[in-house]
């Protein structure tokens, strides 16, 4: 079996792992795939030094081998505040509002592109496979050829890859994509993004396509384009709901919402998440059912991201307001509508959080799959199953569509949907619940990194 390289922009230790949903999905996911294959993950340390050396820090822990890179600030605010967050993040989720086009930030994403394929190409053996994961590093391929580098290179997008007709908004869009056109594998969360790249290559480039194989042809260049839904680690998620953490958690949820009905959400703090849309369609179900309220507590757990960022303050400050009016308004002396929590959990925490809610509440406004929602029906129980709300624009719709599906934009909807999943009855929400597990259980982690690692070994 050929050796494993990950790179990627955030490497996560394996004692920091928290549930793969909460932490954005990358980083616990990747970890599983590499004990599996005995390779090593390459990237980011997060740190910020002024004068970072060139060589990686390598570490083993727990079976898996790591190598990370400090970076100085300017490559931090260029590449990762900048290009990939302000520029490329929005971007991918049809966010053209809050896209900041930068030449400057732009040019730092390539120059630190650079710099991490001048520091991995040595660390690869001539049999390696090279998987490299998401928006940070789209040139990092070319740039590893650029170095030598004729290993079978794959790629992997976590994140929506946007319409063409978004995606020319984006100066250098071409130089961009093609890029992506040098690794051998390039792989999406579902058909839907998977659609938009092939329309894009075809329509832009001039490519060869083949839509029913996914074949590209440009060049010299022959690429697969694939979907690939990411899963769950579910037998170890499944697994932390026998410890006392796990127990606890649920406890206090049970303990504290008495007879209501706890409805959870667990979300980065992300404009992309939809959260204020959230909140306006459980106020629009509040308005529409006096009394209600005595029903139901919404669970909100939001830990915050790229703090440094403005469109991520913004949103912060919107959703404390808007937390705060709701609250204003429908709270009693002996009840509080929303509990909105900011600090993160442990992945058994949130298994046991996720048992005790009765409904599931996960409303992106886009998302390139939501692992979220598939951890909520990992942890339900048979006997007595919770409903998940989802929205329409995550990639995990395509899988989970006996989910009570929402459009995240309509508070009519949500609160529509509020209501039914409150009143479902235990045979339909079984019924249900059973499909959308088998979906979760059998399409897991392990299933999503052996078909990506199999088209890997076989192209070229
Ligand atoms: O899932 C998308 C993603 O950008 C991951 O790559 C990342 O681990 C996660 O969100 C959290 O974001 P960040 O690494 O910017 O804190």
């Amino acid at each position: 079996m050929s050796r494993l390289i990950v790179i990627s922009n955030r490497v996560a230790v394996p004692k920091a792992r928290g549930a793969a949903g909460a932490q954005g999905g990358l980083a616990g996911a990747l970890q599983a795939a590499l004990k599996r294959n005995k390779g090593l993950w390459f990237g980011w340390s997060g740190k910020e030094v002024e004068n970072p050396s060139a060589e990686p820090d390598v570490q083993t822990s727990d079976g898996v081998t790591t190598a990370t890179i400090d970076l100085k600030h300017q490559d931090i605010e260029e590449y990762y505040s900048g290009y990939a967050n302000s520029t490329l993040w929005p971007l991918f989720h049809y966010r053209i509002d809050l896209t900041e086009y930068e030449r400057e930030t732009g040019i730092g994403y390539e120059r630190v592109n650079d710099l991490f394929a001048n520091t991995a190409a040595p660390l690869i053996e001539p049999d390696d496979l090279v998987w490299v994961h998401d928006y940070h590093f789209v040139p990092l391929g070319e740039r590893l050829r650029r170095q030598g580098i004729k290993n079978r290179l794959g790629f992997f997008l976590h994140t929506p890859w946007p319409p063409t007709r978004l995606l020319v908004s984006l100066p250098y869009h071409e130089r961009l994509v093609r890029s992506l056109l040098e690794y051998d594998v390039v792989g999406f969360q579902c058909d839907e993004w998977l659609e938009s790249f092939l329309h894009y290559c075809r329509k832009e480039l001039g490519a060869d396509v083949n839509e029913d194989t996914g074949e590209i042809r440009l060049d010299d260049r022959k690429v697969l384009a694939r979907s690939y839904p990411i899963g769950i680690d579910y037998a170890h998620f499944t697994g932390s709901g026998d410890s006392g953490e796990a127990r606890q958690a649920e406890q206090r949820v049970i303990s504290s919402t008495r007879r209501r009905i706890a409805m959870i959400g667990v979300d980065r703090l992300d404009y992309s998440k939809g959260l204020p849309e959230k909140m306006d369609g459980f106020a629009r179900f509040l308005e529409r059912n006096p009394g209600r309220n005595q029903d139901i507590v919404f669970i909100q757990i939001a830990p915050p991201s790229r703090e440094g960022l403005e469109s991520y303050q913004q949103i912060r400050e919107e959703l404390e307001q808007k937390t705060g009016q709701i609250n204003g308004a429908h709270s009693r002396i002996d009840l509080v509508p929303i509990r909105y929590v900011n600090e993160g959990h442990s992945m058994a925490e949130l298994y046991g959080i996720y048992r005790a809610s009765k409904i599931g509440f996960v409303t992106p406004l886009r998302d390139g799959m939501n692992l979220v929602a598939k951890e909520y029906v990992a942890a339900q129980d048979p006997e007595d199953p919770g409903v998940l709300i989802l929205s329409q624009f995550a990639g995990a719709a395509q899988q989970l569509d006996e989910a009570v599906m929402v459009n995240p934009h309509s508070p009519d909807d949500i609160a529509r949907a509020i209501r039914k999943a409150l009143d479902m009855p235990l045979d339909e929400r079984k019924r249900r619940w059973e499909k959308l597990h088998a979906s979760v259980r059998d399409d897991d982690i392990a299933k999503w990194t052996q078909n990506f690692v199999t088209d890997l070994e076989n192209a070229g």
